[in-house]
């Protein structure tokens, strides 16, 4: 499988997540960057190496179609917004979205303002998140964040295009910034609270599904595939915060070898379900801001992006494996494999 981006890891102590768009005319000067991201990491990381400073790279749907040649990855569109009887969730602009990680603040903070410089005046930041670990690992509502999240072989395979896939290691990322009203949240009861989320507060156990409500954010984030085994995506939630202007956030961020997989869920918690038909109770008390859908692909594509206004039939050789997927009339070119591109 071509080499994925560190899409997969722990949760660490700290992250800044930068979405950009790409200025008109700035799409060569962003390709180029591009190339100089990996050794930028390494100047910046390589010193430190127990911070785990990582960043992932990943673009919007119309900043595919401005930059790159080739095929797109087929889930990759504008982020779908959602109207629900009670609560919205908005799409908001993204060309370029950087998720750096580590477990120093500092490292992140440096390599975020190291990539932004290369990218120089060819992108605008729209947003711009500086999340931090709170106690053992919780959000701000006060319960750990992440804990169902798959491990090992059962992350790699929830956040990664399998191998067979002409995106192989590649990665579908959603990403929401939504506000807390703490002041509301703080009023109801621990019981109440846990009743929302569906898990125990302090001790952070899962309740039985007798006692968890149908609209609790658990049960709504449920999503049973047709083999009837649970279907994961990898959260990397941050809590982000400002004491001046009394904001208190969580920053939605799950990476997911469907992209569809996040958007059921999404669909589920804004729109309702037979079981939730107000939508997930987790809305009453959070509000989406902002709301993006991007692609991270593999580290091979980075280095070297195939070129817009150049067919991939002419910057590769076509491998044996190669298979029609679709017609030209939706604009594909016909190349059923990546692979060639990527090595
Ligand atoms: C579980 C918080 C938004 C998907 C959880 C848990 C918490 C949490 C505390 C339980 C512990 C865990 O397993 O992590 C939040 C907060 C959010 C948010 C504070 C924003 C306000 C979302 C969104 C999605 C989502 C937008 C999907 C689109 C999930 C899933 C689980 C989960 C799949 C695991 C369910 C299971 O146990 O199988 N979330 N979440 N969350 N959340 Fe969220």
């Amino acid at each position: 499988m071509s080499e994925p981006q560190p899409v997969v890891g722990e949760l660490t102590s700290a992250a800044v997540i930068v979405v950009a768009t790409i200025e008109p005319g700035g799409e060569d000067a962003v390709r180029e960057a591009l190339a100089d991201f990996g050794d930028l990491e390494d100047s910046v990381g390589f010193g430190s190496p127990l911070a785990e400073l990582s960043c992932v790279t990943a673009f919007g749907s119309d900043a595919w179609d401005r930059l790159f040649g080739g095929p797109k990855p087929p889930e990759l569109h504008p982020f779908v917004p959602l109207d629900g009887p009670r609560h919205a969730a908005p799409a908001t602009p993204g060309d370029l979205l950087l998720h750096v990680r580590s477990e120093n603040q500092g490292l992140c903070f440096e390599l975020a303002h190291r990539l932004l410089d290369r990218l120089g005046p060819a992108v605008t930041v729209v947003d711009e998140t500086h999340g931090f670990r709170y106690y053992d690992r919780r959000d701000l509502l006060g319960f750990v964040d992440g804990t169902a999240n798959p491990h090992g072989r059962g992350a790699l395979d929830a956040a990664l295009i399998g191998p067979e896939d002409p995106f192989a290691g590649g990665s579908y990322v959603i990403v929401q910034k939504y506000l807390h009203d703490l002041a509301a949240w703080n009023a109801v009861s621990v019981s109440e609270q846990e009743h929302v989320i569906g898990r125990s507060k302090l001790e952070n156990i899962e309740m039985s599904d007798e006692a968890k409500p149908g609209d609790s954010h658990v049960a709504v984030n449920t999503v049973i595939g047709e083999d009837g085994e649970e279907v994961d995506i990898m959260r990397f939630n941050m809590p982000f915060g400002e004491l001046k202007s009394g904001e208190f956030g969580t920053y939605f961020m799950a990476y997911a070898a469907s992209a569809a997989t996040t958007e059921q869920m999404l669909r589920a918690m804004f729109l309702g379900t037979a079981d939730a038909p107000r939508g997930d109770r987790i809305l009453d008390f959070s509000t989406a801001l902002t709301g993006g859908l991007f692609f991270a692909p593999p580290v091979e594509f980075l280095d070297d992006p195939p070129q817009p206004g150049v067919s991939a039939a002419e910057l590769l050789p076509i491998t044996a494996d190669a298979v029609p997927v679709a017609s030209p009339s939706d604009g594909s070119l016909r190349i059923g494999s990546l692979k060639a591109s990527m090595s």
